[in-house]
């Protein structure tokens, strides 16, 4: 069980007689239990909108996505998405901003607000709780984002470049800080990056997109982020002769996608 997209392909009309986009074409995945899936390539190859499929943001143009064996018909609490730039509501405080997805569903406010703070707990915030979200860091406003889509207790996470704009030494930590949420709640997760190390470093699954029409053109098994949760530091993982062969050979295959597309 878990989540299933059975050769789901995209075309995105388009306006004034130009062609229509042909964004995704006939993707099989499955994201199941434990995963950490991981997709990485090239602008407008589709990343987004394999994101939006699971998320049910957007509906195959042919195929299906199923959870559990039933077919997703729309957004739902099963599924919590996390973007770069984070959502997060600047006129409330943090524990309210972690709290709004247990407020929509109506769960009362002293269950509602136990449930934030652990995950407040969890991301590290608790000294900030009553702190307004736009005097925070960026990568706190992110630890933010996190917790409140931890919240609602999602099977999936969506992970859209969830750090592409923070600097390079927050980025790390908060790697090793994702890493440690997914292995301590279990979720299955779905992450978008531009950064092969990123990938590399965090995923159980790497899927390799190219464009034009948007497919899976690699996928590899990784055991990098298992080597850092059973105590390697992450460093010494990312300095290893199998990452940096690793790294290189997915390198190799992204520069050749680019080169034979220009
Ligand atoms: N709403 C839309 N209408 C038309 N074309 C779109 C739309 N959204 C994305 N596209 C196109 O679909 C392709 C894939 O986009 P996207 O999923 O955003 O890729 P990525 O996230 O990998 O950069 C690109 O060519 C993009 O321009
Ligand atoms: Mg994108």
């Amino acid at each position: 069980m878990g989540l299933e997209i059975r050769d789901a392909s995209v075309i995105y009309p388009t306006a004034d007689g130009r062609p229509p986009v042909e964004a995704l074409r006939q993707i099989n995945l499955e994201i199941v239990d434990d995963d950490f899936v991981v997709a990485l390539g090239a602008s407008g190859c589709g990343k987004s909108t394999l994101l939006s499929l699971i998320a049910g943001f957007l509906s195959p143009s042919s195929g299906a996505i199923l959870l559990d064996g039933e077919p997703v018909q729309g957004p739902g609490a099963d599924r919590a998405v996390v973007f770069q730039k984070h959502a997060l509501m600047p006129w409330l405080n943090v524990l309210d901003n972690v709290a709004f997805g247990l407020k929509l569903q109506g769960v009362p406010a002293a269950r509602r607000y136990e449930t934030a703070r652990g995950f407040i707990r969890l991301l590290g915030l608790t000294d900030f709780e009553g702190a307004r979200v736009y005097n925070l860091s960026g990568g706190m406003q992110q630890r933010v984002g996190i917790a409140r889509a931890l919240t609602c207790d999602p099977k999936v996470l969506l992970m859209d470049e969830p750090l592409g704009a923070l600097d390079a030494l927050t980025r790390e930590k908060a790697q090793e800080l994702i890493l440690n949420i997914w292995h301590s709640t279990h979720k299955s997760v779905f992450f978008i990056t531009h950064s092969v190390e990123e990938a590399l470093f965090m995923g159980t699954k790497l899927i390799v997109m190219s464009p034009r029409p948007g497919r899976i053109a690699h996928r590899f098994d990784l055991p990098f982020s298992r080597q850092f949760l059973a105590g390697t530091p992450a460093r010494q993982v990312k300095a290893s002769r199998a990452f940096i062969d690793l790294r290189e050979e997915v390198l190799e295959i992204i520069f050749s996608d680019e080169e034979s597309a220009i």
